[in-house]
């Protein structure tokens, strides 16, 4: 029988709830329970790897291996040395230990922590083996997690390894790109029906078009036909639980998926990436034919463009879905004012019908804009702040923004 693990996705503040939706439809009896920044649920190791493929929203899986109460540094190694580690991994590994929370015992730092724990296993391993896994802090083929919870302790084994938003299909440098797990759950806050165009005005190197495609043609979210990525508990040991799982049988799901993609291509979205630079645009297209099955990545239009000449396409209903160029990170905040003011007007002008939702971190675009937002959701985009707010395009929109934007901003 397979043993049941206590699990936590991983997931940006504030998309908790995306996150526990999508592990319920793609593991229906789960019962997931929701805290900052995790989803915590059970799932034996075979459902773990269906998860690192195939879900779209976390950041990464973890296996809790111990829940302690610890008030010094003695109590943090006898916790830490008591896992049986060696059921999980061989010396020959390469480990990482990566500690956060707050509320550290008072003899405890945050890079002490780390080293406790990281001795614990070590010398565990010493115990065993008479030899210790070496500390790799850039590439490790293990990765322990501490989190401290005030005195309450939790260490993880992350059965992903490279964050799940590391999808593998982003090669070419790019200056601010959206993270890919944030862009689908920014995606599925809009409770898009999968079938309404989307055009992404400001697209960068392609995230929220990209993401949507996989969205809408329901594909492995970490797979391509092409390469295959390797996930952490690939470098488990054969007693752990992952020893012995017939990972081919959960592959070929994920290949048929992307194999049978054409056979579908007509009733997939028309999505529409512009952006000012030829650069970005070239990239994007790029990203779209290593992250997609060619039917789906040819069908999506690619142009450059300036905002300015932005028109709607022959569509009445559809979405436009964008993150601007931040203030800090892209540009000078002057020509941010008239680049959102030439987006309100083309909007009200040619967009009636349509709704927006733009990803900021600056408060008083969502007043420049001047349109009523119809919903702001709070949330991070990595140490950033940030709102996803939706604005609904319909006749004299500008009349019943200039009663209510004021409500906005306060909230
Ligand atoms: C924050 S980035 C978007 C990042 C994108 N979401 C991604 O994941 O790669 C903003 C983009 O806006 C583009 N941009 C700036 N001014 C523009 C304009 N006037 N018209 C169209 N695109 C513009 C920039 O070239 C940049 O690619």
């Amino acid at each position: 029988m397979e043993v049941p693990l206590s699990i936590v996705a991983i997931c940006p503040r504030g998309l908790e709830l995306i996150v526990s939706e999508e592990l319920t439809y793609l593991l229906s009896h789960i019962r997931p329970k929701i805290k900052k920044g995790g989803v915590f649920f059970i799932a034996t190791a075979e459902e773990v790897c269906m998860l690192n493929l195939w879900a779209r929203t976390p950041t990464r899986l973890l296996i809790l291996l111990t829940r302690t109460q610890t008030n010094s540094a003695g109590e943090l190694y006898s916790c830490s040395h008591k896992i049986q580690w060696k059921n999980w991994f061989l010396p020959g590994r390469t480990i990482k230990v990566d500690v956060n929370g707050r509320g550290f015992p008072k003899d405890v730092s945050l890079r002490y922590a780390s080293l406790i724990v990281k001795d614990a296993i070590c010398d565990s391993f010493r115990n065993d083996y008479g030899i210790r896994p070496t500390v790799d802090t850039k590439n490790p083929d293990i990765r322990i997690w501490v989190n401290f919870d005030n005195s309450l302790v939790t260490i993880s084994i992350d059965s992903t390894g490279q964050p799940l938003y590391k999808r593998g299909w982003r090669k070419d440098g790019f200056i601010a790109p959206l993270k890919e797990n944030l862009a689908a759950s920014l995606i599925r806050l809009t409770e898009w029906d999968k079938k309404a165009p989307i055009i992404d005005p400001m697209c960068g190197s392609g995230t929220f078009i990209i993401e949507a495609a996989g969205i809408a043609a329901k594909l492995p979210a970490n797979f391509t036909l092409q390469k295959k990525r390797v996930f952490s508990y690939e470098l488990f040991s054969k007693s752990s639980p992952f020893g012995n799982i017939n990972t081919k049988k959960i592959y070929s799901s994920a290949e048929e998926v992307w194999k049978t993609c054409d056979e579908k291509s007509h009733t997939h979205p028309s999505l529409f990436g512009f952006d000012i630079s030829e650069e970005n645009i070239d990239k994007a297209k790029k990203n779209a034919f290593r992250a997609l099955p060619e039917p789906l990545a040819e069908k999506i239009s690619w142009n450059v463009k300036s905002l300015h000449a932005l028109t709607r396409p022959n569509f009445d209903k559809g979405l436009i879905l964008t993150n601007p160029p931040y203030g800090k990170r892209m540009g000078k905040i002057s020509s941010m004012d008239e680049l959102i003011a030439t987006f309100s007007s083309i909007l009200k002008k040619q967009f009636t019908g349509w709704s927006v939702w733009i990803l900021t971190n600056e408060r008083e675009l969502v007043s420049k804009i001047k349109l009523r937002a119809s919903e702001k959701i709070a949330l991070r985009n990595g140490d950033i702040e940030c709102f996803w707010c939706k604005f609904d395009i319909f006749r004299g929109s500008k009349f019943r923004k200039e009663k209510s934007y004021d409500n906005i901003e306060q909230s």
